[in-house]
Formats: structure tokens, sequence, C-alpha cells
């Protein structure tokens, strides 16, 4: 495996890769990786002959106040489990290389239609900046495909958006969320949990299910459904920040005789703000 931290060293070698008749796949990360960023970089090696990684931990998205600094980075580690994958390439830049003029000049990407709603509501910033990540490394490495988690539901969503609407010549593939044996959904962000708030973690899938469940049964209306489930996380420990039933595909509030539709839910467990969704087909 390769490793890059500059984009015209990267751009030669993916040239080389071209001339060759290979197709590349791009995962996007921030790092500390688990199994389900592994997911993510097998589906890829599904879909091209050659797979590139990024690592970076984006400032820009990241709200004031929230953990940039103390995110966890682990680049040794990460560097072998994707040597161990069969990754062809892992490209580290370093920020000025992705944010070439500096931070506070740099174009930024904004989709008023999706950014402001549910996670966006307490992380003012969060979808511009990873918005405007992606579009970098979109036209950084120019990949056939990209490869996103269904985890971070309302990301996909922006980053589909941000492919068709600015046209850019990328296939966005979302591979579903993987997850703990109890059902949490894996996060790099699970660490910050105490063994005893671990224990309750499970309770934010077991909440998504149960509106699901309640919708199946039919009678009660989604507002009452995800009021409830607030309620449980409330009573778990949790400080909920939402839970929410909407139209997968727009975010558009749920019609509950339409399908596809999505729960998503977003809450604090001790330091950790955990989030999962759950597609209703
Ligand atoms: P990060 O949190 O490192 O996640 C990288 C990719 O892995 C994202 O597409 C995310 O949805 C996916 N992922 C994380 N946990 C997953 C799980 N349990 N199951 C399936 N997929 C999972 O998301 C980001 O980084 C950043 O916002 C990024 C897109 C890299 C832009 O900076």
């Amino acid at each position: 495996m390769q490793a890059f931290s500059r984009v015209e060293a990267l751009r030669a070698q993916l040239a080389a890769w071209r001339r060759e008749g290979a197709r590349i796949a791009l995962v996007p990360t921030m790092g500390n990786l688990h199994e389900g960023h592994l997911e993510l970089v097998r589906q890829a090696a599904r879909e091209a002959e050659r797979v590139v990684v990024s690592i970076f931990v984006n400032p820009t998205q990241f709200a004031p106040g929230e953990d940039f600094a103390s995110y966890p980075r682990t680049p040794d580690a990460d560097r072998q489990a994707l040597a161990r994958e069969g990754v062809d390439a892992v490209f580290l830049p370093v920020e000025a290389e992705v944010y070439p003029l500096g931070r506070a000049a740099a174009t930024r990407v904004s989709i008023p239609a999706l950014m402001d709603d549910l996670c966006g509501r307490s992380r003012p910033g969060h979808f511009e900046g990873v918005a405007t990540v992606v579009l970098r490394l979109l036209n950084m490495v120019g990949p056939d495909v990209a490869v996103f988690g269904q985890k971070d539901y309302q990301q996909q969503l922006v980053i589909r958006h941000l492919v068709r609407d600015l046209n850019i010549p990328t296939r966005i593939l979302v591979a579903p969320t993987s997850r703990e044996d109890d059902g949490l959904a894996r996060s790099s962000r699970n660490q910050y949990l105490e063994p005893a708030e671990r224990a309750q973690a499970p309770a934010l899938y077991a909440a998504l299910r149960a509106v699901a469940d309640g919708l199946a049964e039919g009678g009660r209306s989604p507002a009452s459904l995800c009021a409830a489930a607030v309620a449980t996380l409330r009573d778990a420990g949790f400080e909920p920040e939402y839970v929410e039933l909407r139209d997968a595909a727009t975010l558009a509030p749920a019609d509950p005789a339409r399908r596809p539709l999505v729960v998503l839910a977003a809450a604090r467990l001790g330091r950790a703000r955990l989030i999962d969704n759950l597609l209703i087909a």
C-alpha cells in the first residue's frame, strides 16, 4: 500500500493506474478506523480495481465547542488495517493541501434544502463543512465511485445532492450500517462511553425499531411514536436531541402511507453524541 500526503503525487499514481484501465474507488474517512469503515473498503474493492482511502480529520465540519482537538487519531493502526484489506493507496493530506488558500478564504458549499434540519440544528456549519471537504476530495481523486455509510444518513443525502447538482462524474454508493452484536451502530465516538453507558447504548437502535414496529402495527401517528421513543430514551439515561420519521429521499416530514421512510435519531449519552437511523422500505 502506498501512502500520499500530497495531491500531486497521488494524482501521478492515479493516472498510471488509469492508463492500465483500472477504475478507482474512494472511501473518505476521518480515520480511527473500525469494522464499519472496513466494510466500506470491501464494498469499494468490489466496485473498482484500485481503492483509495482518505484520512483527514476535517476541521470545517466541527462546530465550535465540538471534539475536533480530541477526535481520536490513530494513523499507524489505520494504515495497518488498510494494508491488511489490500487497499492500494492511503491519502493523508495535510490541512494546507485540502485548504490551500486557508480555512478563512475557503470556498464553501452550502445545501440549504438539507443542511439546517435534524443534525444541522445542533451542529451549525457541520454539513457545510462535510460538503466542502467531500467536494475537495472528489476533485483531488476524481474517483469513478465513492462509498459512504448509511450510518450517517443525512450526510449521504447531502453528498448525493452535491454530486447530482454539481454534475460530478462519480457514482455514490451507500453501504448498510455496520453494528455491534447488541445492535449499537459502530462509531469512533463509542469510545467516549463509560462501561455503564456502553451497556445502555443499544437502547438507541431499539428505540428506532420500536418506531418502525409501531408504524407497521398502524393506528398511531408518527409524532406520537417518535415522542414515545424520546421518552424511552430519556428514561434510559440519554439526552435525546431528536427522533423523527421522515421521507427517506427528501427528509420531508413523513406521510405515514408512503414508503420508503427513515426514522432518525440523535442523542447524547455521557460524553458521546450518538446517531442512528433505520430505513422503512
Ligand atoms: P467518518 O466518521 O470517519 O466516516 C467515514 C465513512 O464511514 C462515512 O461514510 C460513514 O458514514 C461511514 N461509517 C462510519 N461508521 C459506520 C458504520 N457503523 N456503518 C457503516 N458506515 C459507517 O463521515 C465522515 O467520516 C466524514 O464526515 C467524511 C465523510 C469523511 C468527511 O469528512
